[in-house]
Formats: structure tokens, sequence, C-alpha cells
């Protein structure tokens, strides 16, 4: 049974573990000011900005730890509050990846740190709901991403051939400007060009929009990116008890946060108007629910799914820039590629490698957020348990989980865990994303997984691919620096030297 309020303060206050089982996660302290940690492990005012550093707290001389339960599971336990719970063990997060869902007793998404994105939303979306409401929105909002309906060779071929429209009249532009440079190379920061691209594809070729490319690039891509720094914003700010709504209007942004509100709700309707007209996406989508019911999950789409397929594309951009190694072999095999078809995906095996060590390495969305609905035991494959009491506040640290050498080293994969190393995967059908014993959990695991895999890798493929055959690509800095918000990128926007291949010029 779980503890009542009064048990549970007695129990922090004589500093007892709450857990139970052969798992027993390392005790971190709330202020430990001179253990040499980056930061305090929550957000505030002066860290929010750096969730990842929040994270690296976490784990701030964990790996001196003898067991393997306190070294990759750490709690911070405060009287008066739920305990939290952060974990880097990737048996841990298949378990409770793989134990979310509706049923009695399954673990919910934890709606604490993506509460800005609901409120910017609304709550009824895919993403910010649980339970029977969850499995409601996964039935209506899931099947047009399905595998069986986007894989359906002329749905396929109608998508692949407008996406790669869209990818290469972009390109062609940023071929332009490379050509009028009047140098051999032109310096250029990929992320805003990347993001319009995503953009455009997900509004205009998959929803049946007709947005303006320009205007995507010039009026809607600054807009949304202004939301979404108002998503992070909001979410740390109420942490602290107060939601930014109702902040004086300078606090907010002013009238900046405004417009760009309003042109985010503009491109919601542009991309709900060819529903009518039965264009795009919409002819497979089967639901009567009225248009209003759909915009939550238009707008989760908008802020989160475009976020995270730019975060990805980014991250695989920049890390082919900073290895020529990796980037030649993988010219290699996209040069004659015209088409991104399921077969051709299957048989570009080094993209594989590359996207899937993108995914291992740099994570879009770095951490999963999960919260028990009673006290759970949770056992892993390895016979292994834990038990978190009801109401925990839990982050599966992907990016940490993914970048440890007890997991992804040089025991394990061959390779360092810490190095972008593409070829740990060969061999290991790498066109599938992860494999069994290998996994990064960089599309989630179990019920909550991302129905927009299909789409989103698709996308990614095939505008890497297209950049990698028109550029030669140097990465300005080749450190692999990263800034987090609601998804990770790299630090300095993908700064690049772009420099025209032979067969590119015209
Ligand atoms: C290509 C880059 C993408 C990445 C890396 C990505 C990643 C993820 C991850 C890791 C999750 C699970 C989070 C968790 O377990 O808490 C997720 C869920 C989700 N994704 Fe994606 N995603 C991508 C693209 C998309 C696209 C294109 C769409 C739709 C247009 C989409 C829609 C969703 C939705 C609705 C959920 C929530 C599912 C649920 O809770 O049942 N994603 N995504």
């Amino acid at each position: 049974m779980a503890a009542t309020w009064m048990q549970r303060v007695w129990r922090q206050v004589r500093g007892k573990s709450p857990f139970e089982g052969t798992i027993v996660p390392g005790r971190v302290a709330l202020f430990a000011p001179f253990a040499g940690r980056p930061s305090l492990p929550f957000p505030h005012p002066w860290n929010y900005q750096e969730p990842l550093v929040i994270l690296d707290t976490f784990f701030h001389g964990a790996d001196k730890e003898a067991s393997h339960g306190a070294r990759h599971n750490r709690y911070l336990d405060v009287p008066g509050f739920m305990p939290v719970l952060i974990t880097r063990d990737p048996a841990i997060i298949k378990a409770i990846s793989a134990a979310t869902g509706d049923k009695p007793g399954q673990f919910d998404r934890d709606t604490l740190p993506i509460g800005g994105i609901a409120r910017a939303t609304g709550k009824r979306t895919l993403i910010a709901s649980n339970g029977a409401e969850w499995r409601a929105q996964k039935q209506t909002v899931a099947p047009p991403f399905a595998k069986s309906t986007l894989f359906q060779p002329e749905i396929f071929e109608e998508f692949e051939k407008t996406f790669r429209a869209t990818a290469s009249q972009r390109l062609e532009l940023v071929r332009q400007r490379v050509q009028q440079a009047g140098s051999s190379s032109l310096r250029l920061q990929l992320e805003p060009e990347i993001k319009a691209v995503m953009l455009e594809m997900l509004v205009n070729n998959f929803f049946g929009a007709r947005l303006a490319s320009e205007d995507v690039r010039t009026r809607d891509v600054p807009a949304l990116d202004f939301f979404i720094d108002g998503i992070v914003r909001d979410t740390v700010v109420n942490m602290a008890g107060c939601p930014l709504h109702k902040l004086p209007a300078w606090m907010r942004g002013g009238a900046k946060a405004t417009e760009s509100r309003a042109r985010f709700e503009q491109l919601t309707s542009s991309t709900l108007e060819p529903r009518a007209r039965g264009e795009g996406l919409w002819r497979q989508f089967k639901s009567d629910a009225p248009d209003e019911a759909l915009k939550p999950n238009i707008r989760a789409f908008l802020a989160g799914a475009v976020e995270a397929s730019t975060s990805y594309a980014a991250w695989a951009l920049a890390h082919v820039a900073s290895n020529p190694a990796v980037q030649e072999r993988l010219y290699n095999e996209v040069r004659d590629v015209e088409e991104y078809n399921p077969e051709t995906l299957k048989r570009l095996e080094y993209l594989g490698c590359v996207l899937n060590e993108t995914m291992r390495l740099t994570p879009a969305l770095y951490f999963h957020p999960r919260r028990p609905t009673v006290d759970t035991w949770i056992h892993t494959d390895a016979g292994q348990t834990l038990m978190v009491p009801e109401g925990t506040h839990i982050l599966m640290d992907v990016w940490h989980a993914n970048r440890h050498e007890d997991h992804w080293g040089v025991a394990v994969t061959g390779h360092r865990a810490d190095k972008f190393a593409p070829e740990r995967w060969l061999g290991r059908d790498a066109t599938e994303l992860g494999t069994r014993d290998w996994m990064h959990f960089g599309y989630g695991h179990g019920p909550r997984f991302c129905p927009g895999k299909n789409l989103g890798q698709l996308e990614v493929a095939l505008v890497v691919g297209a950049v990698v055959k028109l550029f030669e690509l140097r990465a300005m800095d080749a450190s692999g620096a990263a800034r987090a918000g609601v998804s990770t990128k790299p630090a300095d926007g993908v700064l690049v030297d772009l420099r025209l291949r032979e067969n590119s010029r015209e």
C-alpha cells in the first residue's frame, strides 16, 4: 500500500531510501557546495537553459560507485516533495518503457517536465495524455503514420516524390548561394535550412497545405523557434510555481511572443485546411472528430515532431561534417541514389549505420519522463528488481545511458562509447533502428513508442543523403558540443563550410 504523506515525510527526514529490490539507487545531495558538481540537481532560472548539465550533476562522481545499481540509478529525495529518480541504466529504461501504458499498474508519462508543451498545445494530445484518454488518442491519431499505411507503394511513392522535390528545391537555393559566393566554399549554419525543409515536408507534403517555401523559412521557422523557447521557459518557471501566462507581458517576451503565438495558430489552421479537401495525409484519416478537437495534436506535431526531426538531421550532418572518413564512405554509397524507397533504404547499409549512431550518441529526445501510478515493481530481463513508490518522478536519461562505456564501450561494441563510430553497427541489421540487445531508445520503446518513426526516418535519410550527395561539408567546431531544450541540437547550429561536389556543378 502506498505510504501516506506523513509516513513519506518521516521516512525522508530520516534519510531512508524510498526504493526496494536488488537494485539500490545512489542518493544525490540537494546541496553539496564543495563537491565540484557542475550545477544544482534541479532546474532554476540560472541553469534551466542547460538541462544536460543538470543531468550531469546527478551522475557526478557516480562512476566511483561499486554497485551497478548506484552507478546508473540516482535519486533526489527532499522532505515534502516526491522523490526524483534519474536512470541511465538501459535494462531499467527498457523495463519501464515496456510497462508504460493504460493497463492497471502501468507507468504514465510524467507530465511535469512537459508541462510547457501541454499548456502550449492543449492537454488532449497523444503526447500529454495518459490512461484511457491516451488509448483513445492513439487509436485515432496514430494509424495514418503506421508503416502499413505509409509503406503502401502508391502512398509512399507520392510522399517520397514530394519530399524529395521539397528537399532538392531548398538545396538548389543553397547550391546557388555557394556558386554565387565566388570562392570555392560558403560558410553557413545548416540548422535553419534543415528546419525549413522539415516544416515544409510535414505541413505541405504530408498534410497537404500550400505554404510558400520562402514564407516557411523567413516567417514560420523563426516564429516556431521563439514559440518553442517560450515552452521551455514556461516549463521551468512553472516548476517554480508560476506559469508563464501569469507573468507580466514583458517577462513573457512581449509583442514578439504574441506575434509568434498568432503565427503558430495560423500554421495550425493551414495544416488542418486540406482536411476538407481530402488532400495529403487527410485521405488516410478516418475520424469524424471536429477540426477543433484535432488542433492540440496538430500543434504538438508542429512543435514536437518538427523539432525532433530537425535535431536528428542536424546531428547527423554535424557528425558527418566532423568526420571526413565517414563522410567519404557515405558519399560513395549515396552518390548514385535518386530515390529513397523502402528497398533503397534497406540497401543503404552505411547510411543506416550513420543514422543509428547519430541516434545513439546524440538522441534528439534526451530524456523520457515516467510516473508510477501505484507502488510498482520493475523486473529487468536479467532478473534484477526495483520497487518505485507511487508518484516518483522518473527521468529515463537516454543521453547519458547511450554514451556510457559500461553499456556501449569497447568491451561491448568494439568502439569507445563517447566516439561517433558508425562502424560499430555494421553487420547488425543497421537498417533497423537499434537491435534487440543494443537499444538506443532514439524513438522510445514499448507502447508509447514514437508513431512518427517511419515518417521521420524517411525525412531524415532523404535530407542527409541529398546534402552529402551535393556538398562536401567541413565542421567549424568538431567538438560535438550540445545545447538542449525540448530536444538536443549541435551548439553551433551546424556551422559548416560547404563546397560543391564536382558532379553537382553546372
Ligand atoms: C524523426 C525524428 C523523431 C524522433 C527522434 C522522435 C522521437 C520520439 C520519442 C523518443 C518518443 C517517445 C518518448 C517517450 O517514450 O516518452 C516519441 C513519441 C512520439 N512521437 Fe516522435 N520522434 C520523431 C518524429 C516524429 C514525427 C514525425 C511525429 C509525427 C508527426 C512524431 C510524433 C510522436 C508522438 C505523437 C509521440 C507520443 C506517442 C505516445 O505517447 O503514444 N514523432 N517520439
